[in-house]
């Protein structure tokens, strides 16, 4: 008899570059050795007092499924927050979701079958991958670089990899894992490059408020793609709620609601007391996120003088500012930054403290790129960065000195 085997989609499925060290963490910290996270994007201010009121006042005799689409009080909450931000979706336009990645993953599903292809830009948040790997599809790389601060190549670029089954582009801005804000233009250029192409445009967009520099242009306020647009959004980055997995689907087409909605119905409903919990939260969204901007911001340029410090010793290094989010990525003088990653969890103390990072490679589809890059969030406090960067120089000299055959 045959053995009883997962399928092959479940095996060849990459696990997640965010969480493939943290077993190991884990055993460091069971050692009693104090780890310094800078690899999930989970941010570390506290979810507002408010969100715990309201799930205290849930006085419902039964919690019920929720519609499929999201209780009629969320998907109202959601058109406010929207227009709060000047982008006009009605309620009946948004579909609430198990957080922003479910609302990617109906995407995916609702746009593109087997075989057809998706554009986009690497490196990207890894579970866009996982997503084309369920349904079969094939995400095609725009590959962007570290070395202008990963902003678009030229549009002929991106025109190259259209064939016949290219279906979607998904863009993601502010960006996870690059911590670029693309300018108004570049928006613009994407739109164009969609409607010339008849494309879908996906656009992922829960940093949104997170623009240092600039604030980043919606692609939903690009009227002339409006009814190509399907806009991705969560509640987890704004208010701190990453466990409260409340997000949203947007979009004014009206043959793709009605279709994605049925696949909305195959996982019944989003938890009802959380979606109740957050319509206050949305309703006044701005109170709550504005005060974490400016500290976002002040981390973001506490990471960026420290990486700048350590290049003044370590030649190699290759980084730019961050415009948003909250994130960069940074190129080591190192040739695999997954052994560094490691050897740091297994071998580098400082004060009995390592570092925990994310190697950069699981956010690119093409194989040799980011090999010696690591993403670092910067979720944490201003001292734990200043520690953390003073840690990062020492562990690369010592790596230097252990491992000259696995640096530049
Ligand atoms: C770019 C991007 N999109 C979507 C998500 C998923 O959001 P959620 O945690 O609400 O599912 C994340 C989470 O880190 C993200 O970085």
């Amino acid at each position: 008899m045959q053995k009883l085997k997962p399928s092959q989609r479940a095996i060849n499925t990459k696990p997640s570059p965010i969480r493939g060290l943290v077993n190991l963490a884990n055993i460091q910290k069971a050692k009693g050795v104090k780890v310094n996270h800078f690899n999930i994007g989970q941010p570390d201010f506290p979810t507002p007092k408010d969100f715990f009121t309201e799930v205290r006042k849930f006085k419902e005799k039964v919690v019920a499924y929720a519609p499929s689409q999201g209780r009629a009080e969320t998907q109202e909450a959601w058109e406010v927050y929207f227009k709060s931000v000047g982008i006009n979706y009605k309620a009946e336009e948004c579909i609430v979701t198990l957080g922003g990645v479910e609302a990617l993953f109906l995407a995916h599903a609702a746009l593109l079958d087997a075989g057809d292809e998706i554009l986009i830009f690497e490196p990207f948040y890894p579970y866009y991958e996982n997503h084309a790997d369920i349904l079969g599809t094939k995400v095609v790389p725009i590959s962007l670089s570290i070395k202008n601060g990963f902003h678009l190549p030229p549009e002929k670029e991106m025109q190259k990899k259209v064939t016949k089954r290219t279906k979607a582009i998904l863009f993601c801005n502010p960006s996870n894992p690059t911590g670029v804000v693309f300018t108004p233009q570049e928006v613009k250029t994407v739109a164009k490059f969609a409607k010339k192409n008849k494309l879908w445009i996906i656009a992922d967009e829960v940093y949104r408020e997170y623009g240092f520099e600039r604030a980043a242009l919606s692609m939903a306020k690009i009227k002339e793609v409006q009814n190509q647009v399907i806009l991705t959004d969560t509640t987890s980055k704004r208010f701190n709620l990453c466990g409260g997995r409340v997000g949203v689907l947007a979009s004014h087409n009206k043959e793709f609601m009605q279709n994605v909605f049925k696949l909305a119905q195959s996982r019944e409903s989003v938890p009802t007391i959380e979606q109740l919990a957050v319509v206050k939260l949305l309703k006044n969204a701005k109170k709550y996120y504005q005060p974490t901007i400016k500290l976002f911001k002040e981390r973001r340029d506490a990471i960026y003088h420290g990486l700048q410090d350590i290049a003044k010793t370590v030649s190699g290094l290759t980084f730019q500012k961050p415009e948003g989010a909250f994130y960069i990525i940074v190129g080591l003088p190192i040739k695999n930054a997954q052994h560094f990653s490691e050897w740091l969890l297994t071998d580098f103390r400082h004060n009995n403290t390592t570092l925990c990072v994310s190697p950069a490679a699981g956010f690119y589809k093409t194989k040799g790129l980011g090999l010696n890059e690591i993403r670092l969030s910067y979720v944490v406090g201003i001292p734990i960065i200043k520690e953390s960067m003073l840690m990062l120089k020492k562990a690369l000299s010592e790596y230097q000195n252990k491992f000259p055959k696995l640096c530049k």
